[in-house]
């Protein structure tokens, strides 16, 4: 949400600037901006995606070695040239970008409008801004004191970063709620949102923590926190490379994430699933094991797919653990002053790190003394720091919007994590096994049902047309039906709704006629007969049906207009394997009716505001 770039050496700052800004769209795609210090303050803002302030920029020759750079997920105000970032001091002296919200900044814009200060935008951030400018115009600080004093009055959720007239060795940043970094290269300094910006230039970085700031020259940087306490910075190696972050040759990263699910899932379960000694090594957890098995109760919360992956989590958990799972979206967990007892463990799951609500959930178990672990894909981000143990996902960077690879390796993860805890439980060891033979059987399966993409392209075609969608499962495919309909609605701006099959009869089976397609999750399960019995009340409403069955399963043929066979697994795993078809449907339903798969109107990948 709102993506932060930054660069202070010897390198033009507008190329770095501009390159980092792309590769951080993904956090915001509403307008974008840079300020380059060379001297002067050269400020350059476009209502947009970054592409249309590059083109400005090819035109206007940006000289300047330091500089701050932004893209907008839009809050306060609308997409607009005025509402852009970098917003100015009304003196011009200084610049600044954020992401966050200021939630006092009308209360601060009042009084600051009455001491005489003219705002030209509608956004918190040029309060924030003209804030800082009137402290130190009142104070006479220098400007990195004068933001930390003003960081002291708001309320609310920033990272910042300021670059100042005249001041060529000079760039400040500072975060609380939303995440900033720092590259640290050779007489060089970059920083980010997340590192995707970085990554080209150097592997070291500093995790900038929640309530610190930095003050950067070409020299040197010193962290702080805001209340001006010295902070030691550990210089962190990061994990992914460039590669990881491009397109590979694919059209859209969404379509290359839904293919990298052989490896993704490969490079989740490495080292960590043998079947043949019945070994699930869970190297986060090692030292949590006794409090996760021996919880009374798990509550696992999560926002978006994430939600979704949880889930499954409850089912897995609570068939092979046999420990009562609660699943919690994180926005009302925060909010409604949930029952946490002693005995309780909280698993939070996040592909970012960074989703707001999911952090404040963390921050509200652990206020009442509740262990919580993360599962979460973003190494070094801001959930896996604070979380007492967790899981990484080794799924790899997940860049398109709407998220695949990061959901299956989630599902994976829980089912390691159930058959753990589940282990130690008494889980037989021949089912044990078969789990763990059933998790290394993956990628090759998985493999298997992304063949079938030309058959799932044609079946796109037919729909392409459609405005409504049900996607109905039961048991382990409900939450796959809630996903698939997720993934249409995100990217395709199709109406869709997932529900569990049975309760199809109690309320959307008044939609069904021949212009609804429903695409069932038709398992040959413990629910299998029962989901027949669906798909019949359907067809017999003339509703057009899609099923995704197992190979060989001939039976659904003359029943339903199309059949998708993916391979055998076992029950538990089975979200893995039906949930793909799902991503390549409203993948290329999307790409088909014209909409921009990666970075669908309205979203962003990581949300950092509440
Ligand atoms: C946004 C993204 C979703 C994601 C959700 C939770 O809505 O567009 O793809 O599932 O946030 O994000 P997280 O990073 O916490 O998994």
């Amino acid at each position: 949400m709102c993506g932060i770039v930054g660069y202070i050496g010897e390198r033009q700052a507008v190329d770095v600037l501009i390159k980092g800004l792309k590769r951080l769209e993904y956090r915001g795609y509403d307008s974008a901006g840079v300020a380059v210090v060379n001297g002067q303050l050269s400020v350059h803002k476009k209502n947009g995606k970054v592409g249309e302030l590059a083109k400005v920029l090819k035109t206007t020759r940006v000289i300047g070695t330091l500089g701050i750079g932004h893209t907008r997920w839009a809050t306060h105000g609308v997409p607009s040239d005025a509402n852009a970032h970098p917003h100015l001091a009304s003196d011009g002296s200084f610049a600044l970008v954020h992401n966050g919200i200021i939630e006092n900044y009308n209360a601060i814009r009042e009084r600051l409008t009455r001491s005489g200060f003219v705002f030209h935008s509608q956004t918190d951030t040029e309060v924030l801004t003209k804030l800082i400018e009137d402290v130190r115009n009142t104070t006479g600080l220098a400007l990195p004191e004068a933001v930390r004093q003003a960081l002291t009055q708001v309320v609310g959720t920033y990272g910042i970063a300021i670059v100042a007239e005249g001041e060529d060795d000079l760039l400040i940043a500072a975060r609380k709620g939303s995440p900033l970094i720092l590259g640290v290269g050779d007489g060089e300094y970059f920083l980010g949102s997340d590192a995707a910006p970085l990554i080209e230039y150097t592997r070291q970085v500093v995790y900038l923590n929640d309530g610190e700031m930095v003050v950067v020259s070409r020299g040197k940087f010193e962290v702080s926190t805001i209340d001006k306490k010295e902070v030691d910075p550990q210089i962190h190696e990061l994990e992914w490379d460039l590669e990881q972050i491009e397109k590979g040759g694919y059209t859209h990263f969404m379509i290359k994430e839904i293919f990298e699910q052989p490896k993704s899932l490969a490079n989740c379960m490495r080292g960590r699933v043998r079947a043949d000694e019945n070994i699930v090594m869970l190297g986060g957890l090692v030292d949590h094991m006794d409090s996760l098995s021996k919880a009374d109760r798990i509550i696992i919360c999560a926002c978006g797919t994430s939600w979704h992956a949880a889930l499954v989590g409850e089912y897995v958990i609570e068939s092979l653990a046999r420990i009562p799972v609660e699943v919690e979206y994180a926005s009302e967990f925060r909010y409604r002053n949930p029952i946490l007892r002693k005995g309780d463990a909280v698993l939070v799951i996040s592909q970012s790190g960074e989703t707001a609500d999911t952090l404040a959930a963390v921050r509200q178990a652990q206020g009442q003394d509740i262990p919580v672990y993360g599962i979460v894909n973003t190494v070094g981000s801001t959930i896996a720091r604070e979380t007492d143990a967790g899981v990484y996902l080794h799924a790899g960077p997940e860049i398109g919007v709407a998220s695949t690879k990061a959901f299956t390796a989630q599902v994976t993860v829980l089912t390691m994590i159930a058959t753990k805890i589940a282990q130690t439980r008494g889980l037989p060891e021949d089912q044990s096994r078969a789990i763990l033979k059933g998790l290394e059987e993956l990628p090759d399966k998985v493999q298997s049902v992304l063949n079938l993409n030309g058959q799932i392209r044609a079946i796109a075609g037919v729909y392409r047309y459609a405005q409504n969608f049900l996607y109905l499962g039961r048991g382990y495919n409900f939450p796959v039906a809630l996903e698939g309909a997720l993934k249409l609605k995100e990217i395709s701006y199709i109406h869709a709704e997932g529900y569990p099959a049975a309760e199809m009869k109690h309320g959307p089976i008044a939609l069904i006629d021949q212009f609804m397609p429903v695409v069932f999750l038709a398992m040959k399960d413990s629910t299998y007969e029962k989901v027949i019995s669906n798909i019949e009340e359907v067809v017999a409403r003339k509703g057009c049906v899609i099923a995704i069955t197992d190979e060989g399963n001939g039976e659904l043929d003359k029943l339903c207009e199309h059949v998708i066979r993916v391979p055998k697994t076992i029950e538990e795993l089975a979200p893995i394997l039906t949930s793909i078809p799902l991503q390549l449907l409203a993948y290329h339903i999307a790409v088909m009716r014209g909409c921009d798969v990666d970075q669908p109107r309205n979203l962003a990948k990581s949300v950092t505001v509440e």
